[in-house]
């Protein structure tokens, strides 16, 4: 018979302890250990890993590959970022920032979904129906097959949720949120460590144990953090995160972990009236269009998965009036910055030791890329200097401490969407053999950025 046990649950990294203590012997942190009610449960219901079987091994050579079957989800850029739909019997982790568009656009994929023919369980522990009835009204599902077939359950009890998906044996289940999501016998509150990896292995499963695909919405933290349910990370198949300016439109949606397919490819939707919807030209979404030359603005070739973005990049410096400088990054890693800036001062003659320094990407988004580091080093000394950046001209490469400049992947591709979206001029690095050459765009190779700089920003008087 299940035992009711108490347990200190540290909030931050799920470690467990017998007793109250004010810093968590597991990640440090403080004041994180929160008295939870543990009943154990009864072993059998704990072995919920992935694709367990009761068969002996097998030999590799006698494996077959096995098409993966996938559930478009009719959404073009979410299925791209899924690696080509949604696999069955997989749990997929959907987080962003609250506002951002979670709920919009599961509403969306759980429609497509239920195109495929079998039905759809919305379960929603954060909405009631008519608030979800409005959302389906806005978007234009009401009318459509997909309001027949898309099944929705105002609950964050996860035993019923179960209970429903097993009667309705839909294609997808998807539950909005774990946070809220609550398993009866764990007496935590909700969105508590406990309750919530509980409730997602009870989702999981559901997931292995029937073959339905389970999507759980996940709330991030501002310190961009999954809240609380770090541990889910481990245990989905894919994390998918939705990016974006609350105020802007633009949202990137991107894996950062997919076990059925690849990372990193990012899919690119803009927020409108009636709900998220592809953009027609995902290249050039981050570009600002400016009146006049605007000093403290680089055009980034970045590379996302296999696809190439071009991102502005803008730097503003300002004195510093008293104290040490302020480094300000956002969007861009603050260590690339403040390395950026000594490189810059010590090897380029761009001194900002006494200046503010910010930095952003427009638009919202957060890019990891070696190569941001030359249009980055171009916008700070675009702003101090306070020169334009010559019209059309985009840059990419990495900075070494020497200030010489390294190439980074996919030179060929970042230069022919720069080509396409019409720019003349690529600063790029030198490379040791042949520099990389593409028509219709006239290719700088620079060793230096220092040279860099000289090119980027000569005959740019504005
Ligand atoms: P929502 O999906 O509720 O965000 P989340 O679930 O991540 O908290 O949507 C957030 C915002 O999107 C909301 O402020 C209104 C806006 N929105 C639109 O602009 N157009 C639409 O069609 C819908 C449904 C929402
Ligand atoms: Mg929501």
């Amino acid at each position: 018979m299940a035992r009711a046990q108490s347990r200190y649950v540290c909030q931050a990294c799920g470690e467990a302890f017998l007793r109250w203590e004010g810093q968590c012997r597991g990640c440090g942190g403080w004041n994180t250990l929160v008295e939870t009610l543990v009943r154990e449960r009864p072993a059998r219901a704990r072995r919920a890993t992935a694709a367990s079987s009761k068969a002996g091994p097998v030999p590799l050579a006698s494996l077959s590959e096995g098409e993966v079957p996938r559930l478009p989800v009719g959404l073009g850029e979410l299925d791209r970022v899924l690696g080509g739909g949604i696999v069955p019997g997989s749990l997929v982790l959907v987080g962003g920032e609250p506002g951002i568009g979670k709920s919009t656009l599961l509403l969306q994929a759980a429609a497509g979904l239920a195109l495929g023919g079998a039905p759809v369980l919305y379960a929603s522990g954060e909405e009631s129906g008519g608030q979800v009835h409005l959302r389906a009204r806005r978007l234009g599902l009401l009318g459509t097959p997909a309001a027949d077939a898309v099944h929705l359950l105002a609950e964050h009890d996860v035993g019923r949720i179960v209970e429903v998906a097993r009667g309705l044996r839909p294609a997808a289940v998807i539950v909005d949120s774990i946070q809220t999501a609550t398993l009866e016998e764990l007496e935590g509150p909700a969105g508590s460590v406990g309750q919530v990896r509980e409730s997602a292995l009870r989702l999981m499963d559901l997931a292995k144990g029937e073959g339905i695909a389970v999507i759980l919405v996940g709330h991030v933290t501002k310190e961009g953090s999954l809240a609380g349910p770090k541990t889910l990370e481990h245990l989905v198949d894919a994390v998918i995160s939705i990016e974006g300016e609350r105020g802007g439109a633009l949202r990137l949606v991107r894996a950062s972990k997919n076990r059925f397919g690849a990372t990193d490819e990012v899919g690119v939707l803009e927020m409108v009236e009636i709900g998220l919807r592809e953009v027609s030209d995902p290249a050039r979404a981050f570009l600002v269009d400016h009146e006049a030359p605007a000093p403290g603005s680089a055009v980034a070739a970045t590379l996302e998965g296999s696809r190439a973005l071009l991102v502005e990049v803008q730097a503003l410096v300002a004195t510093t009036a008293y104290g040490t400088p302020r480094r300000t990054a956002i969007g861009l890693d603050p260590n690339r910055l403040a390395l950026l800036v000594a490189v810059l001062g010590r090897r380029a003659g761009v001194g900002l030791a006494s200046h503010d320094v910010y930095a952003n990407l427009a638009g919202g988004i957060s890019v990891v890329d070696p190569g941001l580091d030359l249009p980055l080093a171009i916008a700070l000394a675009s702003t101090l200097r306070d020169r334009p950046v010559r019209a059309g001209t985009v840059a990419f490469g990495e900075v070494g401490l020497l200030g010489e400049l390294r190439g980074v992947a996919g030179t060929e591709r970042r230069l022919r969407e720069a080509v396409r979206l019409g720019f003349a001029q690529a600063l790029v690095p030198r490379s040791r053999g042949r520099d990389p050459a593409v028509e219709g765009i006239e290719v700088v190779a620079v060793a230096t950025v220092r040279e860099a700089l000289a090119a980027a920003l000569a005959g740019a008087d504005g």
